[in-house]
């Protein structure tokens, strides 16, 4: 979105395969890319049914209402040396 924004898009695992950690991992190395990438901080629209997985991986509910709560986390980037 930005030089230092990132948005998440079209984040899902096989409903067979749900609940298995399989979705933290995927989270965790995509926050791996986009700090690589010196993306500072990530945004989601997720689905209603979704919120508990993202703030159990760490990210704040910055708009509540409407269909599509958004939801933000802030990267740590590697350092530049
Ligand atoms: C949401 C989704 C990606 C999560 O993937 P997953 O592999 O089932 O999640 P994990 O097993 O890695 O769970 C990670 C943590 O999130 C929690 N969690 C997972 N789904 C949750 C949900 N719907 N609500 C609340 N918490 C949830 C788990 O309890 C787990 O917490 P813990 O590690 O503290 O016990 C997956 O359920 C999915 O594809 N859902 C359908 C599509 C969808 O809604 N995608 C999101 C669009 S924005």
């Amino acid at each position: 979105m930005s030089e230092q924004t990132a948005c998440v898009r079209t984040v899902a695992i096989r409903a067979e395969r749900q609940g298995k950690g399989y979705g933290r991992m995927l989270m965790a190395g995509l926050e791996k890319f986009a700090s690589q990438h010196r993306v500072k901080r990530l945004l989601v629209n997720a689905a209603r049914d979704a919120v508990g997985f993202y703030e159990a991986l760490g990210w704040a509910v910055i708009e509540a209402g409407g269909e599509n709560p958004v939801l933000t986390k802030e990267l740590r980037t590697r350092p530049q040396w």
